[in-house]
């Protein structure tokens, strides 16, 4: 059965008071949701957040971010090993912001998805085109590029626990959603990719999230849309009101 899941990705905001205030207002507002909830909150507050949540049904933590070596001499970096051990069952691989910022390549994600799924972490792998990508019309081919080479050296079993987050870069933080038509046609895309090389049963199964500028008004259009199984929410998610609205608006 495929998953239906909105998670809230806060990227590098609140201090501690404020992670812990902002969790309880989403666990007051978001009433029993359809489908699972995945909360991603800075690496301080993984740990007691995720306390906080898993009192409640269909909660779930996830980390932002993890370094690709198993331990070692990486002064300032978050092991696989470590997230497990706080209690995070996901971890967001290959944000676009991790690509353009940090310079994160295909191959060194490919890696962190090999370690998350070894210590027993479900990657949810984000990919997404640049604007002037979707300009020239190729941004089909150059997410599946990247699908390819993150995920498809995969087995088949490992590549089920994956998530996919596809977050159009022009879509993120721009306040400039995809419309759920392109939404819509790059996940059915996505999906007619794994099935090319996984089988259409895996395909159908696969859960495939949509990333950018989602908000309480748009997110019932783009999650009734066939192949769109939820969102992946950056802004919105440090609203309580917003985030539980987004939530109701999975199908
Ligand atoms: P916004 O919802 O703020 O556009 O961010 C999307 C995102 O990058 C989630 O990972």
């Amino acid at each position: 059965m495929r998953q239906q899941i909105v998670a809230g990705n806060w990227k590098m905001n609140k201090n501690y008071e404020e992670a812990v205030e902002l969790t309880r207002a989403i666990l007051e507002k978001v009433e029993k949701p359809q489908g699972l909830v995945v909360i991603c909150p800075p690496f301080p507050h993984l740990r007691d957040v995720g306390k906080m949540i898993k009192v409640r049904k269909n909660f779930h933590l996830a980390a932002q971010n993890m370094h690709h070596e198993d331990k070692g001499a990486f002064t300032g970096e978050v092991s696989a090993d470590m997230l497990v051990s706080v209690g995070a069952e996901f971890v967001i691989i290959g944000h676009s912001e991790r690509r353009e910022y940090f310079k994160e390549k295909n191959p060194l994600l490919a890696q962190k998805v090999n370690v998350a799924l070894a210590r027993g972490l479900r990657p949810i792998f984000c990919c997404g085109e640049p604007l002037h990508v979707r300009e020239v019309d190729t941004h089909v081919g150059y997410v599946s590029k990247q699908l390819k080479a993150g995920l498809f050296h995969l087995r088949e079993e490992d590549f089920r626990k994956v998530v996919i987050a596809y977050e159009p870069i022009w879509a993120i933080g721009t306040g400039r959603t995809a419309s759920s038509a392109q939404a819509q046609e790059m996940h059915a895309a996505i999906r007619i990719l794994i099935a090319r090389k996984f089988g259409k049963v895996v395909a159908d199964e696969m859960t495939i999230l949509y990333g950018g500028s989602v908000t309480a008004a748009t997110a019932e259009e783009l999650f009734s849309q066939p192949d769109v199984d939820g969102g992946l929410v950056g802004g919105a998610s440090l609203k309580p009101d917003d985030f539980a609205a987004i939530v109701a608006a999975l199908k």
